[in-house]
């Protein structure tokens, strides 16, 4: 049946207003950023295993977070070495002071400087394999990739795109910025240290490596000194954190990264735009190498440890 034209007339006014608003919208500019109700972190608690539901949705967030416990065991074949997800985000990623991975499902994608491009949260996870594992990039369409992302969704669970929380980038930084001395941070690590990760910092079963082909490479944030004596300082030992000055945490992490561990292949290409951290112990666009590691260890499948960009869709020009 054709439209009628009452209809039709109806139709015309409804574009008709559309244009007006359009019009008056661009005439007169107005304030389009949307303000964000302030987020009361202190009143937010994240979610915890028990708070996971008995569903579908509830299966896949606990595959999640048991991959990010028991990542090794779980994944041989992509992070073959001696670290987990939660060696670092301890707390199963809750902890404030350790990265935390609640809120990441509502800050992503976002720009990441050290790509030089905006990247998904599947992306950003696969820089934690390949650099922070020294493993090889999980597929973006995978069982495991999916389950790991559901879990990120559950304990970022009420907090707002845009929201300011603490520890949204990355460990906190250090007040102040010291050069550590590597042989003070060994007479340290000898008295504090040695009894869980062992002297040739190789660590043991749930102890995780600090250096050697089982630990993190030079890619990861961890390699920065800076970035090291951050996790020391608020982590570390692990029996009674907080106790370590600035000083100790920055002679440890000094200590700790100049030993040999596993390379990570493209780095050069890190930080295109240059602007890389002076700690970065790697040569970058526009900058040297900070303290580089003793020596670095081949990787095994060098192809497979670098996460590339977003690509334009094949077949299309793609926009500038
Ligand atoms: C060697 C330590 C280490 C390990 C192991 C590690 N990460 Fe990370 N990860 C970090 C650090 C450090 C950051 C923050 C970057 C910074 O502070 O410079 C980070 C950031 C992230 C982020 C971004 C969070 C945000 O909101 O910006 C995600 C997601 C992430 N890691 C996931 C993982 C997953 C999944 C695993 C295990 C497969 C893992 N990480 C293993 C150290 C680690
Ligand atoms: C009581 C045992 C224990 C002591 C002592 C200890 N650690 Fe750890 N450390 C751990 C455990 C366990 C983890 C993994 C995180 C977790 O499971 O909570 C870890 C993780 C780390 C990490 C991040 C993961 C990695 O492999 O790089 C660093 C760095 C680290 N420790 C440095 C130190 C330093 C430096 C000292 C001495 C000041 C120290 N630790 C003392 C048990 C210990």
């Amino acid at each position: 049946m054709p439209v009628s034209r009452v209809a039709r007339t109806r139709l015309v006014v409804v574009v008709a207003v559309a244009a007006a608003t359009v019009a008056t919208a661009c005439a007169e500019p107005r304030e389009t950023t949307p303000t964000l109700a302030a987020f009361n972190e202190a009143a937010w608690t994240p979610p915890r295993e028990a708070d996971i539901p008995a569903d579908s949705m509830g299966a896949s967030i606990r595959r999640g977070l048991y991959l990010l416990r028991f990542t090794p065991e779980s994944l041989p074949t992509y992070a073959p070495g001696g670290m987990r997800c939660t060696s670092c985000h301890q707390e199963d990623g809750l902890k404030a002071t350790a990265a935390p991975l609640t809120g990441s499902h509502s800050r992503f994608p976002k720009y990441m400087p050290r790509s030089g491009a905006v990247i998904t949260l599947a992306d950003r996870v696969n820089y934690c394999i390949t650099r922070s594992l020294a493993g090889s990039v999980l597929p973006v369409g995978s069982r495991e990739m999916t389950d790991m992302l559901a879990y990120f969704a559950f304990i970022s669970r009420d907090v707002p795109v845009g929201a300011k929380m603490a520890g949204a980038n990355g460990l906190i930084s250090m007040k102040d910025t010291l050069v550590g001395d590597a042989a003070r941070g060994r007479a340290k690590y000898e008295t504090t240290c040695v009894v869980c990760h062992l002297a040739d910092g190789a660590g043991n079963g749930a102890i995780p490596p600090l250096w050697g082909p089982r630990s993190y490479s030079i890619g990861a944030s961890m390699s920065r000194e800076e970035r090291a004596a951050s996790f020391i300082s608020h982590n570390m030992p692990q029996t009674a954190p907080g106790t370590l000055t600035a000083q100790e945490s920055f002679d440890l992490a000094a200590y700790i990264n100049s030993h040999p561990r596993p390379d990570s292949p493209g780095k050069e290409n890190d930080w295109p735009m240059g602007g890389a951290p002076k700690d970065v112990p790697y040569a970058t666009p526009g900058h040297e190498p900070y303290r580089a590691p003793a020596s670095l260890v081949p990787r095994a499948r060098p192809a497979d440890a670098v996460v590339p960009n977003p690509r334009t869709a094949r077949g299309e020009k793609g926009m500038k």
